[in-house]
């Protein structure tokens, strides 16, 4: 993969990085809440079949996803983990309620981390504000039986991917296990524009650079009054969002330079796969994967 050209001295300061703020900033700024606070996406995420063309039938929502972790921490008797860039989301408060277990998470978004909080009083603990490329988690080494982390890494670097896996491997414990949730790099972008309608923009294929078609953001930007707007970049004006797509094979490289390994042998629905890959799209179209990597 290319070294990182745009990490200018310190992590956690990445052109990924500090679009990811400006938008969950502008988005709030129009909409009031970011997009994950929106009950009907939490319902769906639970309950409907957001996923399509999967490489195995029945990856359907992210509870598929939840319910493999599950199988997989079923012999313990306690289970401990992180929620790795938990934004608002409901996993902690569910994974607590729902099946005991002793799970936090840690965010960069103070108004995310602050609305979880309102959300989820029971749990209000359990959701910290804390920048996880500045700093390290503040975990113990090998105490974690496992960290979800969906749809964080797309606003990382390779840099930043390397040190946030290495992290995350020192927490865990061996055998422990990682459900990575990611958008995922494909050869041909141009095909996913002509089905979807959606425009994108790719700066650098091979790197997985690619700006994309965001409907909130185009939203929220035509609510800004003019002054606002021209302090925006001339693509942000136009919706584009950027984003990082990692490819698997890039992806695994990394994983496995930090101590992971991909899991294998795991069920989903009623079929069997070797290795816990699981690739297939969201909603949108926006090509994804599921990986389950096992701290060696
Ligand atoms: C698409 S949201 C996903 C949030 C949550 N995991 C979910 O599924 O709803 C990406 C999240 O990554 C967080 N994030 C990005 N960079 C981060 C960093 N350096 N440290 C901690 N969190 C970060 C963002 O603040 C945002 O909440």
């Amino acid at each position: 993969m290319n070294p990182d050209k745009h990490n200018n001295g310190g992590l956690g300061n990445s052109i990924y990085q500090i679009e990811s703020q400006q938008y969950y900033a502008l988005l709030r700024e129009v909409h009031n809440k970011v997009f994950s606070f929106n009950p009907q996406r939490i319902q769906a995420e639970k309950t409907a079949e957001r996923y399509h063309n999967g490489n195995v039938e029945g990856i359907d929502n992210l509870y598929t996803f939840i319910n493999i972790l599950k199988e997989q921490m079923k012999d313990k008797a306690e289970v401990k983990g992180v929620d790795y860039g938990c934004g608002n989301h409901f996993f902690i408060d569910d994974a607590r309620k729902q099946f005991g277990w002793d799970v936090i998470g840690y965010d960069v978004d103070e108004v995310a981390i602050k609305e979880a909080k309102e959300k989820y009083p029971e749990n209000a603990d359990r959701y910290i504000h804390l920048d996880l490329l500045k700093n390290k988690i503040p975990l113990e080494d090998k105490s974690q039986d496992f960290v979800f982390c969906n749809a964080v890494i797309q606003h990382f670097s390779d840099t930043e991917v390397g040190f946030s896996l290495g992290d995350i491997a020192r927490i865990l414990k061996p055998g422990g296990i990682l459900a990575l949730v990611f958008k995922r790099n494909i050869d041909d972008w141009k095909g996913f524009s002509v089905k979807t309608g959606l425009k994108v923009k790719v700066l650098d294929a091979k790197e997985g650079k690619i700006k994309i078609e965001d409907e909130p953001m185009k939203k929220a930007i035509q609510e800004l009054d003019d002054h606002k707007k021209s302090t925006l970049n001339k693509d942000t004006q136009e919706g584009l969002r950027l984003f990082h797509f990692f490819s698997i094979e890039g992806i695994t490289d990394i994983a496995k330079q930090k101590g992971f390994d991909v899991l294998k042998n795991i069920e989903v629905g009623n079929e069997k796969l070797d290795k816990a890959i699981l690739t297939y799209r969201s909603g949108k179209g926006i090509p994804a994967a599921t990986i389950f990597f096992l701290r060696l």
